[in-house]
């Protein structure tokens, strides 16, 4: 069997077979024969070859190179195929203090410098997310993309205590790392990890509101960090919804790169009208070369 169909056919096993089946595929097929696979460079060494001039630059690293032959793949399954995000879950696991929020993150981060690159939102663009929360001092949030639940960590973190997540995710095998890393930070019973789309023709939005106790006015913060493509219909589903009210905050990820211009121009037409956009500087994730974009806005109400 070739690594991509070894890896498509991983995709559909249970997380158990996917762990065996990773364990005993041979390193090489996996992996190419560039030398800089973190694993076996010392890690100070490691450290050095990835900072050029104070700048921190990932892209020679195999980790790297891998998640880009791998972006018509990630962008479908919203997984790398080479088992990065279980073998996260297991990182945290084996090295963060159990029910230590702080020590899940910093281990998160740890893998992700160190490791294998990941498309979290990472550390810098992370403190940005942090702020916004502390700002907002919201009670019930919804993420979209919840990936392996690192910025759901960071959100929790920061939100006040009896605040509520609800964070949506389109890839079950995603949802259950997540869980996994949740639970082991201790704060499941603070974030619910719901498998689904709002576009997928009401039962997102239906679950929402019997379960999870979205309704008029409701919502008070949205992290917005899934495919660029439904950033701006999906904030006209929330929009249409009526869960936001005067002094919610919206926050998005990568509206510089990859991307979302449409969500950006919306919500430029619409500065201190019904809504006050603040565009935050900053750089892709877990690197310092390429730049980002999280856009922060406050909802002021009235026409969409
Ligand atoms: C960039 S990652 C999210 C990273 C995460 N917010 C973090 O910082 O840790 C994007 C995630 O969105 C999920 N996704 C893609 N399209 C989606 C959709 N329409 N609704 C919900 N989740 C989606 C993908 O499966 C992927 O796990």
């Amino acid at each position: 069997m070739t690594t991509s169909a070894r890896e498509e056919t991983a995709t559909n096993r249970t997380s158990a077979q996917h762990h065996e089946l990773l364990r005993s595929a041979p390193e090489a097929s996996l992996q190419s024969p560039v030398r800089l696979q973190p694993a076996r460079v010392p890690r100070h060494r490691a450290r050095a070859l990835l900072e050029i001039g104070g700048r921190r630059v990932p892209f020679m690293r195999w980790s790297f190179i891998r998640l880009l032959l791998s972006m018509r793949r990630l962008m479908r399954v919203w997984q790398v195929g080479d088992g990065r995000e279980e073998r996260l879950a297991d990182h945290v696991v084996q090295n963060a203090r159990e029910g230590d929020l702080d020590d899940v993150i910093r281990a998160i981060d740890e893998y992700c410098y160190e490791r294998s690159y990941m498309i979290n939102v990472g550390d810098e663009k992370g403190a940005i997310l942090d702020e916004a929360v502390r700002r907002a001092r919201p009670s019930q949030v919804l993420e979209l993309g919840t990936y392996c639940g690192y910025s759901a960590l960071r959100i929790c973190r920061a939100m006040p205590d009896d605040a509520r997540v609800v964070s949506i995710e389109f890839n079950a095998a995603n949802a259950l790392i997540a869980h996994r890393i949740l639970e082991h930070a201790g704060i499941i019973d603070r974030v619910a990890v719901l498998v689904g789309t709002l576009g997928d023709g009401g039962r997102t939005i239906a679950t929402l509101e019997a379960e999870h106790g979205l309704a008029a006015g409701s919502l008070d913060f949205v992290f917005i960090d899934h495919d660029k493509n439904v950033y701006l219909s999906d904030l006209e589903l929330i929009l249409g919804q009526g869960w936001l009210h005067p002094g919610s905050v919206v926050i998005a990820d990568n509206v510089k790169f990859p991307g979302a211009p449409e969500y950006r121009a919306y919500l430029k037409e619409r500065q201190d009208q019904s809504w006050r956009t603040v565009e935050h500087e900053a750089h892709l994730e877990y690197q310092t070369l390429i730049k980002d974009l999280m856009l922060e806005s406050d909802y002021l109400g009235g026409p969409a």
